[in-house]
């Protein structure tokens, strides 16, 4: 059936996944089927593909045929062209491989994963209220691995250190929590600890520059007065993932332990932190009174964190998880998700750190910036002289005619006009590329 290239009512661009340009599609708004314009005309793309429309605009992108794996395409009205974002958010749906991290997996697959972890488990019974099973089998696991008498798991990391100032600031009786200025407390969580705990922040540090960044001793000192606890984060993801030398964490364990105010260590990293530390987490654990870890973050887990420290201590932490909402049904599946990271990517933080260190060398080769200059975990910030929007742009149009996602979106650097940055992790994706393929890659994207 010949068919008119002039867009007509009913006519959509398609990003085409498989090929560079953009082509047109005849869409049934009613049927949700699609045919292809042009040099494939007649071609059926969609028969029995789902259509969802967002945004109020009309705009949609195609899931898939049944059977068959998903195939998206950012689609819109001819005239009108995507922002940014959205042409982002729609490629991604699309990419097979990621530079970064892990490769996209589906829900199935990784349910199915899940599944296959939970088969392994000695204990493959349903906690109830966080009671039992996978979850208790968990605990035991990170209470071992931290060499603390007693551990509890919280869906998220926010209530979990929440939960925990709450119980120390109760028993210190005073709200003031030294913190450094960029904790994920402070900029991450809509000010919800001050709101729903009412703690007050005693900065620790302000600056985004490298000596104010870290809190040390000096920082400690500088601030007067009762404080409910200290927190530090390992590491200091919003300072561009800083540690602080393991002799500095020690003097800092020990000007807490002398001013008698509980350290707690937000640890959302510490198993990326280790290397780095020269020190496993239990040595960086020994010097904190309670530490919270994440398991979707290195791990690659759902979701979910735990909280280790005295047995008491945890007793009354697992008391305000309650109290914050956060004793689920169950927590089963997350659970089982974070024991699959700690056995299949704790491993591996080494390799991830090494490659770290191998790649920001080269990529200073190429006259690519990273900060640090020698990064202190899997992660690093990357930073070029361009315009976040014109980086982004690159990136996406590689995600688009590649499938393949090289980095984050870019944002223009505070600091220096015309700069921009954005976040580079190391993770069992990355490895399937070398070092020097990998950095090859980023500068034919970034340096285009
Ligand atoms: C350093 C740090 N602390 C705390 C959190 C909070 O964890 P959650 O997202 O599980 O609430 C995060 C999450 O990204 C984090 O990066």
């Amino acid at each position: 059936m010949a068919r008119s290239m002039m867009p007509a009512p009913g006519d959509w661009n398609v990003a085409n996944p498989d090929r560079p340009a953009w082509v047109l599609i005849r869409f049934d708004r009613q049927t949700g089927n699609g045919v292809l314009l042009g040099d494939a005309a007649g071609a059926e793309v969609m028969a029995g593909t789902q259509v969802c429309l967002f945004g109020g605009r009309s705009k949609a992108l195609l899931t898939r045929r049944p059977g068959q794996p998903a195939r998206m395409g950012a689609m819109t009205e001819p005239s009108q062209s995507l922002s940014l974002d959205e042409r982002r958010r729609l490629a991604m749906n699309g990419v097979e491989r990621h530079l970064m991290g892990r490769h996209p997996v589906s829900p199935q697959d990784e349910l199915r994963s899940i599944i296959a972890e939970l088969d392994r488990s000695d204990d493959p019974t349903w906690d109830r209220y966080g009671d039992g099973g996978p979850v208790a089998a968990l605990e035991g696991q990170v209470a071992a691995l931290l060499g603390k008498p007693a551990a509890v798991m919280f869906p998220s990391g926010t209530m979990a250190q929440q939960s925990t100032l709450r119980v120390w600031s109760d028993r210190l009786g005073s709200r003031r929590i030294a913190i450094p200025g960029l904790s994920h407390l402070l900029l991450h969580e809509q000010d919800g600890p001050r709101l729903l705990n009412g703690f007050e922040w005693a900065l620790l540090t302000t600056g985004v520059t490298t000596g104010g960044v870290v809190p040390t001793v000096d920082h400690l000192t500088a601030i007067p007065g009762e404080l409910g606890a200290v927190l530090l984060e390992i590491p200091l993801r919003d300072g561009g993932y800083l540690l602080p030398a393991w002799e500095e964490l020690e003097a800092f364990s020990r000007a807490c332990s002398d001013r008698g105010a509980p350290l707690h260590l937000d640890g959302a990293r510490i198993w990326e932190s280790a290397p780095y530390l020269g020190h496993s987490p239990a040595e960086i654990a020994a010097l904190a009174d309670t530490v919270y870890v994440s398991f979707y973050k290195g791990l690659r887990g759902l979701a979910g964190a735990v909280v280790a420290g005295p047995e008491d201590v945890i007793a009354e932490v697992r008391l305000w998880r309650s109290r914050h909402g956060g004793t689920l049904w169950t927590m089963l599946p997350y659970a089982v998700s974070a024991l699959r990271g700690l056995r299949e990517e704790r491993p591996r933080m080494a390799e991830y750190y090494e490659r770290a260190l191998e790649m920001a060398e080269l990529l200073a080769a190429k006259g690519i910036r990273t900060f640090p200059a020698r990064p202190h975990c899997n992660a690093f910030r990357v930073f070029v002289e361009s315009p976040g929007d014109i980086v982004t742009e690159r990136v996406v149009t590689v995600m688009e005619r590649e499938r393949l996602a090289v980095t984050p979106r870019w944002g223009d650097s505070e600091d220096v006009p015309g700069w921009s940055w954005t976040e580079f992790t190391m993770g069992s994706a990355t490895m399937e590329w070398s070092a020097h393929e990998a950095v090859d890659l980023l500068a034919r994207v970034l340096l285009d």
